[in-house]
């Protein structure tokens, strides 16, 4: 009835302040027979890097004391964001990771912080982190839970051979001792990583494929004689731009069972002063345009290395620090939620956003000393993380390009959860969502897949499942959207209310509103909605 009162009134009113949006129809079928991909427990993911204060990009020093060389360790803040995905993925490298010694008693130098030199590699000096610092770092990580990837200097020992190009065999005696040090207090370093930005033509500095590929099987020798029978860590590479041919003869160089991830970064949002950034985040040709490069990593993955899998090791959308009037605000979510939704379908395993802390992008403010930091960002991971499980599955969905949808297998409540963002301005989307369990049902009689016909099959079936529904069952919302409408306020709503730290800095409960689940879903213009259906029967759930 209510449906239909709906769809006379092509205005939505919602009471005080009386507010009037256009909104158009849209439904989503679920089908949740197979799942199409998979993620990692630890799908989410955030970056800690190595950039100095010195750091600056358009006249801009956006890094502060974000850096794990100066990170003030003891904030509990630090230590409660966290905590509070239990676990969280961080993975600790950037473009200074090719420059970075370790402070183990062979160094043969000082032990030195990266200083300014021109000429030199970014525009620094080599830099050490002491083994005083190293524990530190691994006392947070393995009080919060943190599973880490560490990246690797694969620079050192080689020499510039051109400009740009670096040859020579990598020299790992001084890596090996670190992680000889590592392995001896029992720090537990779920994966090592391999470079940075060296693989194809490099950022900086490249290294070639067939020295590369050596280089990764002789750190898989040292892996293997350094933890002997216990647990090994994984081996990932090339922490780079994917670039087909370098990523498939990496491979084939390797060879089987010696990578086990293939890590690669995306910037596709332009460089952080690039004007168009934000109307990219809202065009979703745009958005879709990187779909090439999952799907074609995942190919390369299937014919030339099954035994690996694709993740992203570096993801910060703008480049050079990201976008001062977008990488901080609202409108960002957009970019990252539609990441994390697409490249899970293209069986991305672990997504590593740019950055934890630091530069403009961070999930945390750079300055934890702040008392409001832009908590939302963190909310926007923290949700996926909480919401959505490991297995994705397909989706149909009718209407406009604006809308756009992932679903998964439920993570905590069973069931699905449906994740849509609304990239309009200014249109909002009443959304039907049915399960292609019914829809195939009513095909099967030779009835239209229309709404008119999903509409009547409600009365017999309920529309999560094929068993009779008492119409009690219940969807869980949690709709985010802007402060005051504005798409780069810094702070952003939870069903309404701005999201704000507790008074003892904690996370705030995150609680979402109770929906029946036999009445549309509104998704108000420039507004993400996370949707939980705890009794959606999915068959590629249950198993
Ligand atoms: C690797 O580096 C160490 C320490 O700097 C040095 O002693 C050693 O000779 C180097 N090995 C090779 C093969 O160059
Ligand atoms: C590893 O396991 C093998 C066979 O079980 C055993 O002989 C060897 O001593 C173990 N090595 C270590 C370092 O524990």
């Amino acid at each position: 009835m209510r449906l239909w009162f709906l769809v006379l009134l092509p205005l939505l009113c919602l009471p005080a302040p009386i507010q009037c949006e256009d909104y158009s129809d849209v439904t989503v079928i679920i089908r949740g027979s197979e799942t199409i991909a998979s993620t990692s427990n630890e799908f989410v993911c955030a970056t800690i890097d190595w950039w100095p204060p010195e750091k600056c990009n358009y006249d801009q020093c956006p890094w502060g004391q974000a850096s794990v060389l100066n990170l003030d360790l003891t904030n509990p803040l630090l230590a409660k964001a966290i905590q509070a995905f239990s676990p969280l993925r961080v993975r600790v490298g950037g473009s200074l990771q090719d420059q970075v010694v370790y402070g183990t008693p062979n160094l043969g130098s000082p032990c030195n912080p990266f200083s300014k030199v021109s000429g030199g590699l970014f525009g620094f000096s080599q830099g050490c982190i002491t083994m005083e610092r190293w524990d530190a770092i691994n006392a947070l990580f393995m009080n919060t839970g943190a599973v880490v990837t560490f990246g690797l200097n694969a620079l050192q020992g080689r020499q510039q051979i051109r400009k740009g190009v670096w040859g020579g065999a990598w020299n790992s005696s001084n890596a090996q001792e670190f992680m000889e040090y590592t392995v001896s207090m029992n720090y537990p370093i779920d994966s090592w990583e391999f470079g940075n930005e060296l693989s194809g033509s490099g950022i900086g500095a490249s290294v070639g494929v067939e020295q590369y590929g050596k280089d990764i099987v002789e750190l898989q020798s040292i892996i293997n004689q350094l933890y002997g029978n216990s647990t090994k860590p994984l081996v990932v590479a090339p922490g780079g731009f994917y670039d087909q041919k370098w990523f498939a003869r990496l491979l084939e160089v390797t060879g089987p069972n010696v990578l086990n991830a293939m890590t690669h970064h995306i910037y596709n949002l332009g460089a952080g002063n690039d004007p168009q950034v934000a109307n990219r985040i809202l065009n979703p040709q745009y958005l879709s345009g990187v779909s090439d490069t999952f799907r074609g990593l995942q190919l390369t993955i299937q014919r030339h290395g099954s035994w690996s899998a694709p993740w992203v090791g570096e993801a910060g959308g703008a480049y050079n620090s990201g976008s001062r009037q977008v990488s901080n605000t609202f409108l960002n979510s957009f970019w990252y939620l539609d990441q994390l939704g697409q490249s899970a379908r293209y069986d991305t395993k672990v997504y590593c956003r740019q950055t934890l802390i630091g530069g403009n992008y961070g999930l945390l403010d750079t300055n934890t000393l702040l008392p409001n930091p832009d908590y939302y960002r963190q909310v926007t991971a923290l949700l996926w993380h909480r919401l959505m499980g490991t297995r994705v599955l397909s989706i149909d969905i009718s209407g406009s390009s604006y809308l756009r949808a992932y679903v998964h297998c439920g993570k905590e409540k069973g069931g699905v959860a449906l994740l849509l963002l609304n990239l309009h301005r200014s249109m909002g989307f009443m959304i039907s969502v049915r399960n292609d369990l019914n829809v195939d049902l009513a095909e099967g009689q030779g009835i239209r897949r229309d709404n008119a016909f999903v509409h009547g099959l409600k009365r017999t079936v309920s529309w999560v499942g094929s068993k009779a529904s008492d119409g009690l069952e219940k969807r869980e919302e949690y709709h985010l959207s802007a402060k005051d409408g504005n798409p780069f306020a810094r702070t952003m709503l939870l069903n309404g209310a701005p999201l704000e730290l507790t008074e003892d800095g904690d996370i705030p409960e995150l609680n979402p509103v109770q929906v029946s689940v036999n009445s549309p879903i509104y998704v108000a213009p420039l507004s993400i909605a996370f949707v939980v259906f705890p009794d959606f029967e999915a068959e590629a759930c249950s198993q």
